[in-house]
């Protein structure tokens, strides 16, 4: 089977959009859903969720941050190389109907994959707006896609060197919007802060979550995660749960584990040049 990259995209500093051969993939593929990557014998499997998809083309797309050894080397990879494998799609659908007024909100790299659900729901016929959240003005990536695709585009950065400053605004946004239901997909700390400013106003609140994970299919453990005080598996059960049962506590803590080995490998990795020498 092949996994050509056919496209490769510079979205923002070390972040990317692949898209690649994947008929297996695309043909059952639905927006919400994971894919896992693995780039070549004996590399990470690495979770991704699916920014797109074409039955068609047989192709599916994923964005990547480059913060780890695996994200790293995989963005060394260029159009026409290939990937040892793309497994999925992996984990449960969206719910995706006609609910009314819907918020989504994006943050960093799980914008691009927000945008592929903002465009399902507007096909559903949902009135969406859409929130596009990133670090400084530099990371902003994909607005003209966002504002063809949405009814409202709002940006905020951490900084406020681009649009609102912070997800205050947010508090104003909700309490007049009459928003029906939200979509949060972004790092856990802004899903959760999301979360807690739409508890108030009862907007049933989705989010998708991203635990650590090593299979993606039910066998390791190791996605647990804790929603309306019961364990749940993030790649089978998941990944989107309701964001007010969720204990984003427990998430970010287990998310934590691993950092200090990543981190480790990281370094040696860029150590040694950051091999690209064996890609298929
Ligand atoms: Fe192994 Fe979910 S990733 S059980």
């Amino acid at each position: 089977m092949s996994y050509r990259i056919l496209s490769k995209r510079q979205l923002a500093y070390k972040m990317k959009l692949f898209e690649v051969e994947a008929p297996d993939v695309a043909s059952k593929a639905r927006p919400g859903q994971f894919i896992i990557v693995i780039s070549r014998e004996g590399r990470e499997r690495v979770p991704l969720t699916i920014c797109d998809y074409s039955a068609e083309r047989g192709t599916v797309s994923f964005a990547f941050h480059e913060v780890g050894k695996s994200t790293k080397e995989l963005g060394t990879f260029e159009e026409g190389d290939r990937l040892l494998s793309v497994t999925g799609p992996l984990g449960n659908a969206s719910v995706i109907a006609r609910f009314g007024k819907v918020l989504c909100v994006g943050g960093s790299i799980m914008t691009a994959p927000l945008l592929l659900q903002v465009k399902a729901l507007k096909a559903a016929g949902n009135q969406v707006t859409t929130v596009m959240g990133c670090r400084t003005e530099e990371f902003l990536f994909m607005r003209e896609e966002a504002e063809a695709i949405s009814d409202e585009v709002y940006v905020a950065s951490d900084d406020g060197s681009v649009g609102e400053k912070g997800l205050d605004f947010l508090n104003e946004l909700v309490s007049g919007g009459h928003y029906s239901r939200c979509v949060a997909m972004g790092p856990v700390v802004m899903m959760k802060a999301v979360s807690e400013i739409t508890r108030p106003f009862n907007i049933p609140t989705i989010v998708s979550l991203t635990p650590v994970m090593i299979d993606g299919m039910g066998m390791c453990g190791v996605c647990r995660v804790t929603v309306g005080g019961r364990m749940m598996y993030g790649c089978l059960d998941g990944p989107e749960f309701d964001g007010h049962q969720t204990d984003f506590e427990e998430l970010i803590k287990r998310q934590r584990v691993m950092l200090p080995e990543e981190r480790l490998s990281s370094l040696l990795w860029e150590k040694s040049g950051g091999c690209k020498c064996e890609k298929g």
